[in-house]
């Protein structure tokens, strides 16, 4: 827990931005942990909408539905970010098969459902206290946030790291498919007009392609001292 000078808890808000396989997710949520505080993975939000829209036979071409099922649901993260809650059942699982990996993007670049997550996520993250992470929590949904960070790595490194999470899970798959995908990707990721994925002026960049995941926790835990010490 980060205190001030009197030791009461200071309420931050760190908002982490970066590409897909960064390590950006698994850091946030260690920090989040270390910190005692709210961990927000707005990634799965997308997700939940669009699993969503595939129960509800929704097109991700249909705007229209889109949107609405964005502004009729309530998203909430429980058990240390561990636990997505789609209108109170737990969706964690469900959100992370290849069906929703294949039709997230689309549904993430309308930009109705935008508005409405991005008004979800600030209610979640209003009290402080929380590490948001994302592709435009640094600059659009939490621009005054205390911290901001964009982590990174090299294209390679993302691409051996997804590979041994495939494999771990016994699935088959080429280095040289799993590059091809993270280059398409960052391509869609950083070329959409509505919240394109870059660097905010203000955020500390890391590049974790030779860190370990306890050194890029303890880089941002450093960083939230000062606000302990002044
Ligand atoms: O981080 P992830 O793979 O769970 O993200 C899922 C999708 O949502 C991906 O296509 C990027 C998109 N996304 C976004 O547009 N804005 C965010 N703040 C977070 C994720």
């Amino acid at each position: 827990m980060t205190v001030d000078m009197s030791g009461s808890p200071i309420a931050l808000t760190i908002a982490i931005d970066g590409p897909a396989g960064s390590g950006k997710s698994t850091a946030a949520r260690l920090i989040a942990e270390r910190l005692d505080y709210v961990y927000l993975n707005s990634g799965s939000m997308y997700r939940a909408i669009t699993l969503l829209s595939v129960q509800s036979g929704v097109e991700p071409s249909n705007q229209i539905a889109l949107i609405e099922l964005a502004q009729n649901c309530q998203i909430e993260f429980v058990d240390n970010g561990q636990i997505t809650l789609l209108d109170g059942i737990d969706v964690s699982t469900q959100i992370r098969t290849p069906v929703i990996d294949s039709q997230v993007a689309a549904v993430a670049k309308v930009p109705g459902v935008r508005k409405e997550m991005v008004r979800q996520q600030r209610r979640i993250a209003s009290s402080g206290g929380v590490v948001a992470e994302g592709r435009d929590t640094t600059t659009v949904v939490l621009p005054n946030a205390d911290l901001k960070f964009y982590i990174t790595a090299s294209v390679n490194v993302r691409a051996n790291r997804r590979f041994n999470e495939l494999q771990g899970k016994g699935i088959n798959c080429s280095i040289s498919q799993i590059v091809q995908e993270i280059t398409d990707r960052d391509l869609a990721d950083k070329s959409r007009l509505n919240s394109p994925l870059k660097i905010d002026q203000e955020a500390i960049v890391i590049d974790t392609s030779d860190l370990t995941i306890g050194e890029v926790v303890s880089t941002v835990l450093k960083k939230t001292d000062h606000f302990s010490t002044n």
